[in-house]
């Protein structure tokens, strides 16, 4: 864990610990949350508290990477009281909560017919073993953003990206950005780039297939862009730096998730008007991947207040809720009928073709020690980056790290 988060989750232990769940007769029940940028979540829980004034929620807005705010949970639960109640989980979390034995199963609250309302590819990440530990709050997949007033149609191929993003950088322009830090952002960037050549991590058997040709052309293509297509400092960039480097302007292309687009848009954006959303680009003949992202929420297993837990849930769940955190953070929904609400589609018109995308969005592999293949992933596509490996050597690195996590 570094040392930040971990400071972090010892503190915030102590504060559980030293209230013990109770605030002026309040029931007071926690979970970490990404940094609020729209204030939709701050909102969520200003509402909660009028509905439910019995109950308290407090918030902690954690690291910007899902990786450090994992491993606040993490920290917690290995410390044995969790002060999390709420447990607030990208999709990838899910096996390894669950097979730890962290999380309550929540088929009882959120049982099948319920699940129909949302996005199916969402429920099935909220899956382990057979029960079901997380409710959907926000979708998420990986898109290609372009310059509607730079060029006439977006790229369709990896050539014509890389391609197009030379020829549209400037002194102050860079081509293509994207998330080049060795965090899970970078492997979710890169899977749509291997899916995109027709290769995966894992076949269906659960075989690595990583080191296969279609990988090395994957790595290769990516890494070469860096200090050509794309700027040399894109291996320091997060979605946020990525966000930040095409709204104002300094760059023609941008890997992102959908949630850009509302930034993209506000009074006072460079690029309000200017900016179109599509599928990644793929190779010729192959089809284009979006990678599945998404947070949703489940009950800690030692959580003292279930049943305020689950109040929270279903509440911050709900269609309005969704619908508000939508307009302020552009948090794509998980609830079906939220993709015909006119006031969405109004400020969305892409949210059909997003819909599309959504669904035939692909999951990172799904397996208990997710963590351990992200990190090796991680590493080796980071070291490709900044050129330290060559892409054959990286991949051959991570496939067999992947292998050597797979056997056990
Ligand atoms: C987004 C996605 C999440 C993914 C993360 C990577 O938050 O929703 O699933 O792991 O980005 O940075």
């Amino acid at each position: 864990m570094k040392k930040t988060a971990f400071r972090f989750a010892i503190a915030v232990i102590a504060t559980g610990l030293a209230a013990c769940g109770r605030d002026d007769g309040r029931t007071v029940i926690r979970f970490v949350v990404q940094p609020d940028a729209g204030g939709g979540f701050r909102e969520i829980v200003e509402r909660f508290h009028r509905a439910r004034p019995d109950i308290r929620v407090e918030m902690v807005e954690g690291p910007a990477s899902t990786d450090s705010r994992e491993e606040m949970y993490i920290g917690a639960f290995m410390a044995g009281d969790s002060p999390y109640d709420v447990v607030l989980m990208d999709v990838v979390w899910v096996p390894k909560f669950a097979a730890q034995g962290w999380l309550a199963p929540l088929d009882g609250r959120f049982p099948e017919a319920a699940r129909g309302a949302f996005l199916p590819g969402d429920v099935q990440a909220g899956i382990w073993g057979g029960k079901c530990y997380r409710v959907p709050l926000r979708s998420d997949a990986g898109m290609l953003y372009w310059r509607t007033d730079l060029m006439a149609r977006p790229p369709e191929t990896f050539a014509e990206l890389a391609e197009k993003a030379r020829e549209l950088k400037t002194a102050d322009r860079g081509g293509f950005v994207f998330q080049g830090k060795q965090y899970e952002g970078l492997v979710c960037a890169f899977l749509e780039v291997l899916w995109g050549h027709g290769g995966d991590v894992l076949d269906a058997q659960g075989n690595v297939v990583l080191d296969r040709p279609e990988g090395v052309e994957a790595l290769r293509w990516l890494a070469a862009l860096v200090g050509d297509a794309a700027p040399e400092g894109v291996t320091t960039y997060q979605e946020e730096e990525a966000r930040a480097a095409f709204q104002e302007g300094r760059a023609a292309f941008m890997r992102n998730w959908p949630y850009a687009w509302t930034k993209m848009q506000e009074a006072g954006s460079p690029v309000a008007g200017k900016v179109g959303i599509v599928p990644m680009v793929h190779a010729p003949g192959k089809a284009s991947a979006a990678t599945l992202g998404g947070w949703g929420f489940g009950i800690s297993k030692t959580a003292k207040h279930p049943d305020a837990a689950w109040a929270f849930i279903e509440f911050a769940t709900a269609a309005e809720q969704q619908k508000m955190l939508n307009a302020k953070n552009g948090a794509i929904p998980t609830r079906r009928a939220l993709f015909e609400d006119a006031d969405i589609l109004k400020a969305n018109p892409h949210y059909p073709d997003l819909l599309k995308v959504l669904l035939a969005a692909r999951p990172r592999p799904v397996h208990a020690q997710y963590s351990r293949i992200s990190q090796a992933l991680q590493r080796h596509l980071s070291a490709a980056l900044v050129k330290k490996e060559t892409p054959e050597e990286a991949i051959r690195l991570a496939a067999e790290e992947i292998r050597g996590v797979v056997a056990k």
